[in-house]
């Protein structure tokens, strides 16, 4: 897991060199260089790249607003969370997420993930949103996010849920997370 130590940081997409990254699903890499900025410059999406010591892309995530229609979720979920019944509710789009082939197994993955749950979980501080939502690409992206609790749509399985009381239980124990957005 990477630290402060490992050289590897988390940075908001600037003018970083997005040539050589591959994650092996060309949509994943073509998305990162040719539409990510255009998603931040017009506020559709934030990308975020993990940047390795050499300063390779090792990684990225985006995150977006998004809006679910309440009778999408499943209802036991709606009866546990007691959600109102509106037409629609607020969440969190974890659009992309992707490791450079070259960085895999390096438990990059879980810490992207885990840094994109913090910063939903922060920003449902000031922006509320019932938890964080992915379209996962294939079956092999879907099992990654099972493994980390997410919960499948039921008319939908490869739409995932975590729920923000989850996420926010991750991190209960960081009082940083609630003064600094
Ligand atoms: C899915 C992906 C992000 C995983 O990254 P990674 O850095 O190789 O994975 P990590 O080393 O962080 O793995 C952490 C854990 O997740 C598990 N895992 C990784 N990929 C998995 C998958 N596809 N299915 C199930 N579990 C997976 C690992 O076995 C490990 O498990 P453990 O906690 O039992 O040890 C990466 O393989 C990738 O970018 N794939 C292509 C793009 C993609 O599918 N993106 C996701 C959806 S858009």
């Amino acid at each position: 897991m990477p630290d402060a130590s490992s050289g590897f940081r988390v940075e908001v997409l600037g003018d970083h060199d997005r040539s050589a990254f591959s994650c092996g699903v060309e949509p994943l890499d073509r998305y990162l260089k040719q539409q990510a900025g255009q998603d931040a410059r017009r506020n559709v999406a934030v990308p975020f790249v993990l940047v390795a010591a050499d300063q390779r892309i090792a990684g990225y995530y985006t995150l977006s607003a998004t809006a679910l229609k309440g009778d999408d979720l499943p209802p036991e979920l709606v009866k546990k969370l007691r959600l109102p019944r509106y037409p629609e509710l607020p969440a969190t789009m974890l659009g992309r997420l992707a490791v450079d082939s070259g960085f895999r197994g390096q438990r990059l993955g879980e810490f992207l993930l885990l840094h994109a749950l913090r910063r939903a979980w922060i920003g449902s501080q000031q922006v509320a949103s019932l938890g964080v939502i992915v379209d996962a690409k294939d079956e092999s992206a879907r099992q990654f996010y099972l493994h980390y609790h997410f919960l499948s749509f039921p008319e939908n399985p490869r739409r995932l849920f975590l729920p923000m009381k989850t996420v926010a239980a991750l991190f209960a124990s960081d009082t940083e997370g609630l003064a600094k957005p």
